[in-house]
């Protein structure tokens, strides 16, 4: 038996204009986790069982570019080690799905992690994390690689697409509370709203990707500094910005006032947005209020992290 787990993720600052060769701040989030555990069972084939998308099925049903066939094939390819004949791989998530918290890097990182684990070959993170970007391409189309490096380092990073990966030492610990609208938003669908709005007015679009990629080199300057309190300011420019790119909706923004008026320095949606969920920087004792009025605002739940 083996089993390896992964955590969800948001997107501090810098989403959407990262996929554009924009510089991004993305930190994990291990109070919600995928987990995958592969043992024995005496059904033979290689069974699925993924509860929560209500998958349970042979390996060999689905199409080889299902995601998790996919990862599946691409892992047991580069550890040159195949399954035996009869073996159940049990996938759960407490990771909202289609909500812009990396659920499917997750489940592709802790897929793979517990493939090799059985395997007992041990794949280093720069593989771990480049099997899980073949399975993003899948999910997402054109993605940046963001999630996927996030969720395999376990770390707070600053990433630039093709750059090699930079981890953040935070100066001081700030506290955030994640608003969820309970929308299901597909990132393919809305990166490919961006791109369409770029194809059809690139200056206009480029000059709202390089205005984030400021905030995001000031973003990174207060973490590393230790002054947390000036990234709230940052934080509205940039879900200004994302507005701006028709990446937000009536409910992130209900979310985002209400986080605002009960007390957050800032608030912003994080992710591929149009739903899922807004992020609200605290300051110390009040992130209880502001959860309290993300619910109130509409908020499905709210998960307070501390980024360190
Ligand atoms: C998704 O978490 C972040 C996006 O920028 C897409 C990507 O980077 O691949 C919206």
């Amino acid at each position: 038996m083996s089993s390896a787990s992964a955590p969800g993720k948001i997107i501090l600052f810098g989403e959407h204009a990262v996929v554009y060769g924009q510089p991004a701040l993305a930190a994990p989030v291990t109070q919600v986790r995928a987990e995958v555990r592969i043992e024995g069972t005496a059904e033979p084939g290689v069974w699925i069982d993924a509860a929560d998308i209500q998958l349970h099925t042979r390996l060999d049903t689905l199409p080889a570019a299902h995601p998790i066939a996919a990862t599946i094939h691409n892992t047991l390819k580069m550890l040159m080690s195949p399954l035996p004949s009869s073996v159940s791989i049990v996938i759960r998530s407490t990771i909202p799905v289609a909500s812009g918290m990396g659920s499917g890097a997750a489940v592709s990182v802790a897929l793979i992690r517990a493939l090799a684990a059985y395997a007992d070959i041990a794949l280093s993170d720069e593989d771990v994390s480049a099997l899980a970007y073949q399975t993003e391409i899948i999910h997402h189309g054109t993605p940046s690689g963001i999630d996927n490096t996030v969720v395999t380092y376990v770390k707070p990073v600053f990433f630039l697409k093709g750059n090699p990966l930079t981890t953040i030492k935070v100066g001081q610990p700030f506290t955030i509370v994640i608003g969820d609208t309970g929308v299901a938003a597909s990132t393919r669908e809305s990166v490919r709203g961006v791109r369409a709005g770029w194809e059809a007015d690139r200056a206009h679009y480029e000059g709202l990707f390089s205005a984030i990629g400021s905030i995001v080199r000031t973003a990174r300057q207060s973490l590393e500094a230790g002054t947390p309190d000036h990234l709230g300011p940052l934080m509205d420019e940039n879900h200004a910005l994302l507005q701006e790119m028709g990446v937000s909706s009536p409910e992130l923004d209900r979310l985002v006032v209400g986080a605002r008026a009960s007390g957050a320095l800032g608030a912003k949606l994080s992710g591929g947005g149009r739903g899922g969920n807004m992020i609200a920087l605290v300051p110390a004792g009040k992130a209880t209020a502001v959860a309290k009025s993300l619910l109130v605002a509409g908020a499905r739940n709210t998960i307070t992290t501390e980024i360190a």
